[in-house]
């Protein structure tokens, strides 16, 4: 099972790993895009201007040393040599000066002795044809260039004149401003691909736990709770994740607890019953009236089961949210009804009970829920009166809310204890309770049903000795076609 388990946070880890991979080559192939054309980008256009410069000085050039040869009368070595020293063309490499059939008559580097760059000869022969020709190529080293055009006398082509450049100092300038931009672009490289990995690795590391966390959750371990820093996304769903499991461990132990109460709860009566009928059985000379007395008591204990029975689908009915809709409800009618119902136990326990009811008081609520917050509350204000007690219930509007009072002269509620009595199966007096049929459900329904009708419950001291409970209900519109009012309507026309 453990290695089970070390084998799944292994797979769970290599994915995240994965994700993570995905993520930082992702990002360093977008970062290495937009380097690669950060870095050819300059450098290209700035070819491009020094080819579009060296084009237009060059085939100028030329082209005025062949408009000023074309002007001699014969075009000889020297002549020629006399012509171009003027023009100053010396940060040529090579110059060339052919006839019309392309006979060298003068060379740059003849002059000079020199070997010199080798002619394109391609070119020589377009500017025969009449055509200006210029290329220009890049290499680390130097721009290498040339130009030809042909010498035109009397729109007649006489010779050509070719120029060869090779510049290294516009090269070394390029050269230079491409491997620094190279030199920074690595330098970002690396620095987005360190950032990456922290990022990612601390952004995943976090995730991991979560993860891991979430697991332990699913397993039953409600105590996990995640350390949230900072203000971003995974924080904030840490926080939602602590959230959820403080939730989720609180209503485990109100779960635990309930059921535990309600377990203890229902033995006692069936404990009490198993004993009485037991003792029945195997007692063959028991007398016919204490026969009689024993099933009394069985009948009592069972009828104490089949309340706390019908209390807890109630409780668990409200638990799952399933409460009727709220709809007009007089409360002064409901209110009769429960006290009319209570008016034996009442006799019983000699206690007196006084309503001051305002008519047809309307609530938004469901008349079963009513009938029971009223019952319980009359009830306990009986089943926790002394003899010659009195009870009080008043139902007044109070704004858009519909008031209610249920007053005792009874034995009270100790202050500390006043929080508690809504909760499930809790009893002051436990012997008290249990002797007056009692499971501690009654409050808890009350205060639950009157919630969601979105009403109020509180519990007061009264003096000199007593408790009140008040209740209050948002008020509905007026019921005035009742039963009556229609029948008279139609009689009266
Ligand atoms: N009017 C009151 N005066 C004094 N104590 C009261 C009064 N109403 C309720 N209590 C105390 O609060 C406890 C909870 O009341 P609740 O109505 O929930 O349970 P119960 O009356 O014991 O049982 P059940 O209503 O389920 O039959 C009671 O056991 C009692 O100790
Ligand atoms: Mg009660």
């Amino acid at each position: 099972m453990q290695n089970k388990n070390k084998k799944a946070k292994r797979n769970f880890r290599k994915r995240l790993t994965g994700v993570r991979f995905k993520f930082v080559g992702l990002t360093t192939a977008l970062v290495v895009v937009l380097l690669a054309l950060l870095n050819s980008y300059p450098v290209q256009s700035s070819r491009d201007m020094v080819f579009s410069e060296k084009q237009t000085a060059m085939t100028n050039q030329a082209g005025t040393a062949a408009s000023s040869l074309a002007s001699l009368d014969h075009l000889s070595r020297e002549s020629i040599a006399e012509v171009l020293n003027l023009l100053e063309l010396d940060n040529y490499e090579r110059v060339l000066v052919t006839n019309e059939k392309g006979r060298v008559l003068y060379d740059s580097a003849a002059e000079e002795n020199q070997t010199g760059q080798q002619p394109e000869i391609k070119a020589i022969a377009r500017a025969m044809e009449g055509k200006t020709s210029f290329y220009s190529r890049f290499t680390s080293e130097a721009f290498f260039s040339h130009v030809a055009v042909p010498i035109l006398r009397d729109a007649k082509v006489i010779g050509a004149v070719y120029l060869d450049e090779k510049d290294e100092e516009q090269a070394g300038i390029i050269t230079g401003i491409q491997s620094r931009i190279r030199t920074i672009s690595a330098f970002i490289c690396i620095l987005a691909l360190l950032a990456d990995i922290l990022m990612t690795s601390l952004l995943t590391k976090r995730i991991v736990t979560l993860a891991e966390m979430t697991k332990k959750v699913a397993e039953g371990d409600y105590s996990q709770r995640f350390l949230t820093q900072g203000e971003d996304e995974v924080a904030e769903l840490g926080r939602e994740f602590n959230r959820l499991t403080q939730r989720l461990e609180t209503t485990e132990k109100q779960r635990r607890q309930f059921v535990s109460d309600a377990s203890h709860e229902l033995k006692t009566p069936i404990a009490a019953i198993t004993l009485l009928a037991d003792s029945i059985v195997q007692n063959e000379n028991m007398d016919e009236e204490t026969i009689r007395e024993f099933v009394t008591d069985i009948v009592h204990e069972s009828n104490r089961l089949q309340k706390m029975t019908e209390e807890l689908l109630d409780l668990s009915r409200m638990d799952d949210g399933n409460i009727g809709k709220s709809v007009p409800v007089n409360m002064t009618k409901v209110t009769e009804e429960a006290v009319a119902l209570l008016k034996p136990l009442s006799s019983e326990q000699n206690v007196e009970i006084k309503l001051d009811l305002e008519p047809d008081s309307i609530v938004l609520a469901t008349e079963n829920d009513l009938y029971h917050v009223v019952f319980n509350l009359v009830e306990n204000a009986i089943k926790y009166n002394v003899p010659e007690g009195k009870v009080t219930v008043t139902l007044r509007t109070a704004g858009d809310r519909i008031r209610m009072e249920v007053e005792d002269t009874g034995i009270g509620i100790p202050e500390n204890e006043r929080e508690s009595i809504f909760h499930r199966f809790y009893r002051v007096d436990k012997a008290r309770s249990r002797e007056a049929g009692g499971s501690g459900l009654g409050l808890s329904i009350a205060h639950d049903a009157v919630l969601q009708h979105r009403g109020t419950i509180e519990v007061e001291e009264v003096e000199p000795q007593g408790t009140r409970f008040i209740v209050t209900l948002p008020k509905g519109p007026p019921c005035t076609a009742t039963k009556e009012t229609i029948v008279e309507g139609f009689f009266n026309g």
